[in-house]
């Protein structure tokens, strides 16, 4: 067995070794790892534990809340908040930003997250997860404001998910590649299991809810009919299909062996761009994408460069392998 790095060794290398982090960053993502520790307890209890089902309210996405959205949410919440790492805090379960309170001291990074993503999943014992994003606050003004949060993904200075499934794994990626770490349950420690994970550039698995083909626009028509002609087509191969509607499970299965995810924008909801959020769910996972060798886009420009307007913008996803990533791409720029 090779020697096994704890989560808190690899931060210290990150810090000390290799200049990448401050220690208050350090400190910080510790302190979100052990709140992701706290959620997986809660979401391994299940029927046990008092967490399944609806809580009867409504979020600021107009979704109805379930039980463990809002644990999730208030356990980021309570963990974070008088750290002195933290100025404030954005979440998908809340309308607006969560200032640190004053009896805490104030730090100087920006904290979002999606508390509990795939909440359908909650009651049917599938794969669901954690994602966050953490920015740094701008200087040269006291107090922090939404505004200090609108900015493009290209800015985050770390991000990752935890997901809760047969693992309860977290992958993380602080600017030096992406690592993964296994929560190993009889230490009660995160430990390294990959690092400089590598997305294969080709793939023939492409993960998307095909009970909205009849909306999507023509180009991402085009690239899914491709794929569905396989190797009689002029893709000349046959793809597999794969979709979990967990987001960080498919993300998961892309980083861990390949694959193209996409939640493009349909005429549903025509004045939207698309389901997923910007800040909290395309923004972490497109930097963890293109850490790992893959690229993500929202089908016309890079999503790490989309200056936001609103905390809770939607964007269309398409990430994942880059060469389908760019193909998607090519088509909606008429290539
Ligand atoms: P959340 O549970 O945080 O609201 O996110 C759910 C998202 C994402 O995880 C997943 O990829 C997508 O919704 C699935 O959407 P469909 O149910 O429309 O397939
Ligand atoms: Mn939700
Ligand atoms: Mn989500
Ligand atoms: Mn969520």
């Amino acid at each position: 067995m090779p020697e096994r790095i704890s989560l808190t060794r690899y931060l210290v290398e990150q810090q000390r070794v290799h200049g990448h982090i401050p220690s208050e960053l350090r400190l910080l993502l510790e302190v979100v790892a052990r709140a992701c520790k706290r959620i997986a307890q809660a979401v391994n209890k299940g029927e046990l534990g008092e967490v399944m089902g609806t809580a009867g309210t409504e979020n600021v996405q107009g979704e109805v809340q379930k039980k463990l959205d809002i644990i999730a949410n208030e356990t980021l919440i309570e963990a974070n908040e008088w750290g002195g790492h933290l100025a404030a805090m954005a979440s998908e379960e809340m309308e607006g930003i969560y200032v640190v309170p004053n009896r805490y001291p104030q730090g100087e990074y920006l904290l979002m997250f999606d508390p509990l993503d795939g909440s359908s999943n909650i009651d049917v014992n599938v794969s669901i997860g954690t994602i966050f994003s953490v920015l740094k606050k701008p200087e040269g003004h006291p107090g922090v404001h939404d505004e200090d949060f609108l900015q493009p993904g290209r800015c985050q200075v770390a991000a990752g998910y935890c997901i809760y499934g047969p693992q309860t794994t977290l992958v993380l990626t602080v600017g030096d590649g992406v690592a993964m770490f296994t929560l190993d349950r009889e230490q009660g420690s995160f430990v390294l299991i990959r690092e400089n994970v590598q997305i294969p550039e080709d793939t023939r698995e492409f993960a998307i809810n095909m009970s909205n083909m009849r909306h999507w626009d023509a180009p991402v028509r085009r690239y899914i009919d491709e794929c569905l002609a396989g190797k009689e087509g002029i893709r000349g191969k046959d793809f597999n299909m794969r979709w979990v509607a967990s987001m960080v499970a498919d993300v998961h299965r892309i980083l861990s062996r390949g694959g193209i995810f996409m939640y493009p924008w349909d005429k549903r909801e025509p004045n939207k761009p698309g389901k997923l959020r910007l800040m909290y769910e395309a923004n972490p996972m497109g930097w963890l994408v293109e850490q790992a060798g893959g690229a993500a886009t929202n089908g016309k420009q890079r999503i790490l460069d989309i200056q936001p307007t609103q905390l809770h913008e939607r964007v269309s996803v398409i990430l994942g392998s880059k060469n389908e990533v760019e193909r998607v791409t090519g088509y909606h720029n008429g290539i």
